[in-house]
């Protein structure tokens, strides 16, 4: 089944929100799928907010942030691969495949890898199909 896929994505504002600006600069193309919400560092990210873009009806969510060392606030992006491994685990126990949900670290100098991910990431959601938590299940809004 081919459907356009809705991605969020959260994208620290020094490195993978650079990264998608250059990717446009370079006129990398990729999706339109992805809807990228800058924050200061992916460490800002609480797992809340990843659960309520799936309760929103997002297919997919993202979280891009500086590669390790890079960090603006020194272990922002630490904080955020421990907390986003437990929520990955979490989904899964509650039987939601963890496929659609990524962390990814990119930098502002990545704009073609930046494409490739949200690239990848479209063509894998497309394989899984439209999220199990849309289309009035009771737990989308
Ligand atoms: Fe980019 Fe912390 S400033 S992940």
């Amino acid at each position: 089944m081919s459907y356009d896929p809705n991605i969020v994505g959260f994208a620290c504002q020094w490195c993978t929100y650079a990264g998608a600006d250059l990717a446009g600069n370079l006129r990398a193309t990729y999706p339109p799928s992805i809807k990228l919400i800058k924050v200061p560092c992916s460490g800002r990210v609480e797992p809340e907010y990843v659960m309520e873009a799936f309760a929103k009806g997002a297919d997919g969510v993202m979280i891009g942030g500086c590669h390790f060392g890079d960090c603006h606030y020194k272990t922002g992006n630490h904080k955020t691969s421990q907390r986003m491994t437990i929520l990955s685990k979490m989904l899964e126990d509650m039987g939601f495949d963890s496929k659609r949900f990524r962390v990814e670290w990119i930098s502002g100098a990545e704009g073609y890898r930046f494409a490739e991910v949200i690239e990848e990431f479209t063509k894998e959601l497309q394989e899984l199909g439209p999220s199990p938590l849309k289309g009035g299940n009771g737990h989308g809004r």
